[in-house]
């Protein structure tokens, strides 16, 4: 879910709704099941919200609106407990209608306390476990007199995640919020303050921000704000400055934010690069914080990320082993979290991440730690949990990245696993600083190449798409780096499309999903590696044993590759790439592919239905 709070100037006035409801649209990209909006005003407590995208209740809000305010709070919701429905959608008020509170997370105690509330007479409204959290505050607020009291009573009764949200209307310019395992981070103005979920929220007001830590409770006023531990002492939350462009988390001009991303992608690359190469091209990370006695020392590497961010990890597990001789793992985080595994002091385990709050992530490297391995986190939003929980951060710098399926924070991954590989690379001796220096030579030619295929095949591939609207059934081909780059054009096309795709690897073919094949089923095949290649002339076989049995084949290649021309139904060119760094180009293609076959279905390209771009429950 994402969560916005505001606090302006005494006087009130419409800022703190447009406020909040400009976050909640940058914000979007993190549940789009309903979304509602609080208001502490003279009048006193007023709250509006809808079932449905925010548009709906923008809608909503021009019709009836809203007086003006001194602070507010908005919420946009992605279902846990109780269907998306208008009763369900935050904010959730106590029974006087004094009190609001917004919520992300899951409250895993919320049963016991509603039968407890419920013996006490409280009428409940809707079905979810935050209503349970309005009105244990309204009661706590009762008693004390004190909001910030108030929720560090409340929150000492809580168990699971959450970050929590409140305003009441005795309150007037003020919010409190809590957070445990949920993302927070507050926002510094002149005269107003902010909370959101991520720095998104507030980014185009201000860049100084502070980071919350776990179980702290944080009063945000006009002109101050206040954090505090469980125990209510004073707590230390640490400043940062979010270095992004406001404007990056606007369209632009493009149909859409995956399409803007798309186009983002030569400057992704380009970005995450920069400032990592000192003046002679030579690798500097200085963001390394692990030491390098143990960085020589490791025995093995495991990834550890969820959906695109995990295919990211796949590439860096053939360009690491290659390049480092060192052993590794990838593995979805919430398998690698409850499985036991075999992880020691001498682990590495890198965690990629967009968003930096993906619960399931964040699980696998407190594990990880407690296991006494070193965290390194490969992440693209400043001041997330677990850029803060790490032993050391290498921050992708992809920008915002606001449409839901992932494009360009996943070149970015990449880019900066490739950094990884060869840092490691020549500080355990295994490549020398001049091969390394050749290798990045080549990694600051790919924003040119990525830029040359949108130039030269985005017209051809949306063309194509097109023609495909009513494809039922897509297949994607891969080998070596090919594979991972397979199964992330199958996850796009089904989380944007909604059309079954598969990714294989395309040696596996013969084994089972060749099976699948029928005359006319569509199979991509990225063919992932130059011509001279030897594993070249097998993925050429591939395309022949598919089109054999009547697929329709459309393959990616390299230009100049002929090779594959008497076999393809439709060729996609890349321009030629060294092999290990061939996702950065043999990916675009497949994301242009997706993005442009769920507008021809007439589907929302940024927002599918049923996700949510940062997923913070596990
Ligand atoms: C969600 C998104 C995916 C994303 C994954 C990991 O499922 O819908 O697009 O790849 O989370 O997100 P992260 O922020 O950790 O990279």
């Amino acid at each position: 879910c994402g969560i916005v709070g505001y606090v302006g100037p005494a006087t009130p006035s419409a800022r703190p709704l447009d406020v909040t409801m400009e976050g909640l649209s940058r914000l979007e990209y993190r549940g789009y099941d309903s979304a509602g909006v609080a208001l502490v005003t003279p009048e006193g407590l007023v709250s509006a919200k809808r079932a449905g995208k925010l548009s709906n209740l923008r809608e909503a809000l021009e019709a009836t609106p809203l007086p003006p305010a001194t602070a507010a709070i908005g919420h946009t919701r992605w279902a846990t407990h109780g269907a998306p429905t208008d009763v369900n959608a935050h904010p959730h008020l106590s029974e006087d209608g004094r009190l609001a509170v917004i919520h992300n997370g899951i409250i895993e105690n919320y049963g016991i306390l509603k039968e407890g509330l419920l013996a006490e007479q409280v009428v409940f409204t809707s079905e979810t476990d935050t209503e349970v959290v309005a009105h244990l505050l309204q009661r706590a607020h009762a008693r004390s007199g004190d909001l910030t009291e108030a929720m560090l009573e409340v929150t000492g009764r809580l168990e699971g995640a959450f970050t929590l949200l409140a305003v009441h209307a005795d309150v007037p310019g003020t919010v409190v919020a809590a957070r445990r395992d949920s993302p927070l981070v507050i926002g510094l103005g002149e005269g107003e303050n902010f909370l959101g979920s991520d720095v998104a929220a507030f980014v185009s007001h201000t860049s100084e921000a502070l980071e919350m830590g776990q179980d702290q409770v944080v009063t945000i006023t006009a002109d101050e704000v206040r954090v505090v531990d469980a125990a209510g002492r004073p707590a230390e939350a640490r400043r940062f400055t979010v270095d992004w462009d406001a404007n990056a988390a606007v369209k632009g001009g493009y149909p859409t934010f995956m399409d803007k991303e798309i186009h983002d992608q030569p400057m992704a690359v380009a970005d995450t690069l920069r400032g990592r190469l000192d003046r002679d091209g030579r690798l500097v990370l200085d963001e390394m914080r692990i030491s390098e006695a143990v960085l020589r020392s490791v025995d093995k590497i495991v990834v550890v990320a969820c959906g695109t961010a995990a295919y990211a990890g796949h590439v860096a597990k053939y360009a690491i082993e290659h390049w480092c001789r060192i052993p590794v793992e990838v593995e979805l985080a919430h398998e690698f979290r409850y499985r036991d595994p075999v992880v020691s002091e001498k682990t590495l385990v890198v965690a990629i991440s967009q968003s930096g709050e993906t619960m399931d992530t964040i699980m696998a490297i407190r594990h990880a730690r407690e296991q006494g391995a070193k965290v390194l986190a490969i992440v693209n939003t400043f001041g997330s949990t677990i850029a803060r929980e790490s032993d050391a951060v290498l921050y992708t710098h992809a920008g915002p990245e606001v449409a839901v399926a992932s494009t360009k924070a996943f070149l970015a991954q990449v880019t900066a696993c490739y950094l990884l590989g060869l840092y490691l690379s020549e500080l355990r001796g295994n490549k020398y600083v001049d091969e390394v220096a050749d290798y990045l030579e080549e990694l600051g030619k790919l924003p040119e190449k990525i830029q040359h295929i949108l130039d030269e095949q985005e017209e051809h591939v949306r063309e194509v798409a097109r023609s495909m609207a009513e494809a039922t059934s897509v297949l994607f081909l891969g080998r070596h780096v090919g594979y991972p780059v397979a199964m992330e054009g199958a996850l796009k096309l089904k989380e944007l499309a909604y059309i079954h795709a598969e990714g294989f690897a395309a040696g596996e073919l013969k084994h089972g999903p060749i099976a699948l094949i029928e005359p006319g089923q569509p199979v991509f095949v990225v063919v992932p590696t130059p011509r001279r290649h030897t594993l070249h002339s097998k993925v050429v076989s591939n395309i022949q044993e598919v089109r054999a049995r009547g697929a329709r084949t459309l393959v990616i290649a390299e230009e100049g590759d002929e090779d594959v021309t008497a076999h393809a139904d439709v060729v996609f060119r890349v321009p030629r790439t060294p092999t290990l760094m061939m996702p950065l180009v043999t990916v675009v293609p497949l994301q242009i592919f997706a993005s442009e076959l769920a507008a021809a279905k007439g589907l929302d390209v940024d927002q599918p239905r049923n996700l949510a771009k940062s997923v913070t429950v596990e």
